[in-house]
């Protein structure tokens, strides 16, 4: 039951509450609580509860020294634009030197950053600045492989009995020319490759360029535990685990199931059941854990997860909250089609089936084709970007944004083989055709290549750009930009939306997903979003009161229709095609 409180008093209520709870808390508890930094829901939660996480690819954000490459100090000069999009952390994808096969995720030295990207200077001015802006940096952890140039593989490589051969995985054949098992690559063809100087295999998940790192041998933990503390001495908020799943292999070395039909590469399909999402993951995340939590403010870690069902995805938080605090829920982000019904069951799984942990909700990254392309149906896919973002912001959940999606760019997948940077779009082609498309330069302006570069940048900047970027559609009050600004300033202003448990609603047969966000005071919210081309009015009537919630009408707190009215009566809800409507619920 709602108690009859009016909002603002109840507003007052809970600020004084937290005022008093912050200070009875010991010192560095009470960094954790910014001023002005929750509003109204000012709670003493961890900061990355109710975080907007907004992932940078440091090589197409901003270029600032014009070679056409994005750079640490093109990241710092436009914090203020992320401040002002209401962005809480960073996620900086890997900046470390590379040879840049996989463009960053071949690391050939954890320690120090890549000079295409700048400086250890450079990087330690952009943590300064980004906490003068309230934004945290979160670093790419690369666990699972390194660069074959980092010099423990360099070593290893090196002959049979050098120390560090039992740091990657080296097995022999199974006859001349023969690898040791069917184990396929996630980027095609056979996971192992052939060194003539030592007649052995070693074995790489992705790249032939990435060699495993063996994580059965305790020094490998060891090196890349000080490889954490090292950012963490240098003020880093947490890290992105990247291919967490892939850590260890079945030591039986059996041969991988095979399944009907080929992937993109012309390769069988196989189960991947002995290379991915082994157990032992678990012993990692809880040793990790503890590193982060022996440091001081909260340090937060973010899995790279794909899991095909909400119960494994509950497995990655730990059995006592001890291993990841967000692992990437793609369960609802990646249903790829705007269905209300998968939509709903999805939220619902988030609410009942993390084991009340907190979901970390993502429709966008730089491997995959942008959510403006997967779910638009070309005609509404700016109504249809707002759906999205409604349900990216607005539900109980951590928001992981990837730049550029608060513009709608496009994927700008390349037509031609030969213009295609991304190895695997070199290799698949033409059913793999790479992810370039999803990692285009940053949209500022309508000036030459958008505002990100003097120079001709490593990829092409999308057509779409004079009218997609940032200082156009800050102009436009009814962007997509000024539409996420409003709803991740309204996700945190508005205590129903910044704590509000997430009741989710069944509008199936109108094809609408609503769910209503109930705070333990002051007054509930409704969001109600519309999947279809068809104008909608609706009753919420007999959902308040299967819920015990007592409305009659709706303030509006905000609309993507425009001409929508102050108030609405709960009896006729109006949505426009592919429309969505917040409001907070009153009798
Ligand atoms: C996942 C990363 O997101 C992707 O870009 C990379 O290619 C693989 N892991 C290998 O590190």
């Amino acid at each position: 039951m709602t108690r009859k409180i009016t909002p603002l008093l109840s507003s007052l209520l809970s600020l004084l509450l937290a005022i008093a709870a912050i200070a009875t808390l010991p010192a560095q508890a009470q960094v954790l609580a910014r001023p002005g930094w929750a509003g109204s829901g000012v709670t003493v939660d961890p900061w990355w509860k109710h975080a907007v996480i907004y992932e940078i690819y440091p090589r197409s954000f901003q270029d600032s020294n014009g070679d056409g490459i994005g750079d640490l100090k093109g990241i710092t000069g436009r914090l203020g634009y992320l401040q002002s999009l209401g962005v809480d952390a960073i996620w900086l994808t890997p900046i470390y030197p590379s040879p840049q096969v996989d463009f960053g995720y071949d690391i050939s030295n954890y320690e120090a950053i890549d000079p295409q990207y700048g400086t250890m200077d450079d990087f330690e001015e952009l943590v300064k600045e980004a906490g003068r802006h309230n934004i945290r940096i979160l670093m790419d952890l690369v666990l699972n492989h390194t660069s074959d140039q980092h010099p423990w593989f360099k070593e290893s490589e090196s002959s049979l009995n050098n120390p560090k051969r039992d740091w990657y995985i080296w097995r022999d054949g199974k006859g001349p020319g023969q690898p040791p098992n069917n184990w396929q690559s996630l980027f095609g063809h056979s996971a192992w490759k052939y060194d003539a100087k030592t007649n052995q295999w070693y074995y790489h998940k992705f790249y032939p360029q990435q060699p495993d790192l063996n994580w059965r041998n305790p020094e490998v933990q060891k090196a890349m535990f000080d490889v954490v503390r090292f950012w963490l001495n240098r003020g880093v908020a947490g890290f992105r685990l990247d291919a967490i799943q892939t850590l260890f292999e079945d030591p039986s070395l059996q041969d991988e199931k095979l399944l009907p039909g080929t992937n993109d590469y012309g390769d069988p399909n196989q189960d991947d059941s002995l290379t991915d999402y082994l157990p032992e993951v678990h012993n990692v995340l809880r040793d990790l854990r503890k590193l982060t939590n022996s440091y001081p403010g909260t340090r937060v870690l973010i899995g790279e997860t794909y899991l095909n069902n909400v119960g494994d995805l509950a497995k990655m938080y730990g059995p006592k909250n001890d291993e990841l605090q967000l692992p990437m829920d793609t369960q609802v982000g990646f249903i790829n089609k705007l269905d209300v019904t998968e939509f709903r069951e999805r939220l619902q799984e988030a609410e009942t089936g993390l084991d009340g942990n907190q979901p970390l909700l993502v429709f966008d990254n730089h491997d995959n084709p942008r959510s403006w392309n997967r779910y638009g149906d070309g005609v509404h896919n700016e109504a249809i970007a707002k759906v999205l973002a409604t349900i990216l912001f607005a539900t109980r959940s951590t928001a992981l944004m990837y730049y550029g999606q608060e513009l709608g760019m496009d994927t700008n997948t390349p037509t031609r083989k030969e213009d295609v940077k991304d190895p695997i779009g070199i290799l698949g082609w033409p059913r793999e055709k790479g992810r370039d498309g999803e990692r285009t330069p940053m949209q500022w302006d309508e000036s030459n290549y958008a505002g990100f570069s003097t120079a001709r940048p490593w990829l092409p900047v999308p057509a779409s750009y004079k009218t997609v970027n940032v200082a156009d559609e800050s102009k436009s009050p009814n962007s997509l930009l000024n539409w996420y600004k409003q709803l991740i300033a309204l996700r945190r202003s508005n205590h129903a939306l910044h704590d509000g448990t997430n009741i989710v609603l069944n509008h199936d047969s109108d094809n609408v997903l609503a769910w209503i966000r109930r705070p333990a005071t002051g007054a509930a919210v409704l969001v109600a979003c519309n999947f279809s081309a068809t104008p909608k009015s609706l009753s919420f009537k007999q959902d308040l009161r299967q819920n015990h919630i007592r409305g009659a009408f709706l303030r509006t707190l905000l609309r993507s229709d425009p001409s929508i009215q102050p108030t609405m009566d709960i009896d006729a809800v109006q949505l426009q095609p592919f429309g969505v409507y917040i409001g907070e619920i009153h009798f």
